[in-house]
């Protein structure tokens, strides 16, 4: 059993490091059901209107910038998109970003 433990502290310790925030990706899954999967489809890689918002094409910090970009209005070009975003707090945001971190 010790040599088990160890293995899956280190596993689960170092998962928790990953954002700087620590995120709550089921609740960032939550928030995406109810206000991004609409436009950016369930496995979050979008259709011809909007942009693949997964892992595999933007970093954890990327995604942030982005959301924070429509959420103080820096970014404009979709007004829905910015009104989608206007509706997460900080935190919120850090759970949808962790959520879209699991997707590739
Ligand atoms: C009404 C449709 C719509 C909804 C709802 C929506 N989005 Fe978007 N999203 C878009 C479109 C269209 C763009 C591309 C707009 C642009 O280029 O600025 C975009 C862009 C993005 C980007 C930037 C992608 C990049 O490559 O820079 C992120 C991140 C994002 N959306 C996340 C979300 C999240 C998280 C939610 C839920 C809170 C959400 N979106 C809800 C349509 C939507």
């Amino acid at each position: 059993m010790k040599f088990v433990a160890l293995p899956m502290f280190l596993a689960v310790s170092s998962l928790a490091c990953v954002p700087a925030v620590a995120a709550d990706v089921a609740a960032g899954k939550a928030k995406a059901e109810e206000y991004c999967v609409d436009c950016h489809g369930d496995d979050g890689k979008g259709d011809d209107e909007s942009p693949d918002i997964t892992a595999g094409k933007l970093s954890t910090k990327e995604f942030v910038v982005a959301m924070q970009e429509y959420q103080s209005g820096k970014r404009t070009k979709d007004a829905k998109m910015a009104k989608a975003a206007k509706k997460l707090s900080a935190d919120d945001v850090a759970n949808v970003a962790a959520y879209y971190a699991t997707l590739k």
